[in-house]
């Protein structure tokens, strides 16, 4: 099954003080979803941003919102985030110990349910919610932070995930997150991943936005 690949820009790197000037521009230049990064400073050692800014983005634009919930308990704040305006919502299964349920009580809430794992986590983890993920998430750094160098160690993963993906016979998109520039989103991209998350290498690329919307887009399949 080919899917169509995406662009997510994450706004971690975004210059909040105009912040909905940053998300029009990417969308002008061809992004496919926002992705918002969320962290609690348990899950990760950082703390970045919450439901109130889920909700901003969504009166700025029509955009898919793509929730990354680095959160330890998700279960407990998911209502928020859909309620919020969340298009999707992504777990870590490392902070979900009932991962199936928690993800069907993502899908309930009428969003569409992902799951991730970081570098240390094997593939073997997401393969038994397959039945029922429309997004899995393979982390290509170690979360927390944007401006990350890519694990390319990653890529065996990334493959894996593909094989299961084709033989579960379900529509399933196939992230990466983190280092994800115009060197290293065709590496993923071989590996199988179709929807590319980028941060820095959008909102802090030396020349602008658009050169670096531009930069990726033009890899995209
Ligand atoms: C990392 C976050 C990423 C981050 C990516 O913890 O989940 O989404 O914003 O940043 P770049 O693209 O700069 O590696
Ligand atoms: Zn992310």
């Amino acid at each position: 099954m080919t899917q169509k690949d995406l662009l997510a820009p994450s706004i971690l790197s975004a210059d909040f003080t105009r912040l909905g000037q940053e998300i029009r521009e990417v969308e002008k230049y061809g992004a496919d979803w926002i992705h918002i990064d969320v962290m609690d400073g348990s899950f990760v050692p950082n703390l970045s941003m919450g439901p109130h800014v889920v909700e901003a983005c969504r009166r700025t634009t029509g955009l898919f919102l793509d929730v990354h919930l680095m959160i330890v308990e998700p279960e407990k704040h998911i209502e928020k985030f859909a309620a919020a305006g969340a298009d999707g919502i992504t777990i870590h299964t490392e902070a979900s110990p009932n991962l199936y349920r928690t993800l069907e009580a993502i899908k309930a809430l009428g969003c569409r349910a992902g799951a991730a794992i970081n570098p240390g986590t094997p593939a073997a983890a997401v393969q038994p919610a397959l039945s029922v993920v429309d997004k899995v998430l393979v982390m290509t750094v170690n979360p927390g932070y944007s401006g990350q160098t890519f694990l390319p160690e990653m890529m065996p993963k990334v493959a894996q995930v593909r094989e299961w993906i084709e033989d579960s016979g379900r529509k399933i998109d196939l992230q990466v997150d983190g280092g994800i520039n115009p060197e290293t989103l065709p590496l993923a991209q071989q590996a199988g991943a179709n929807v590319f998350v980028a941060a820095s290498a959008v909102y802090k690329h030396p020349e602008g936005v658009q050169i670096g919307m531009n930069s990726l887009t033009r890899l995209l399949k």
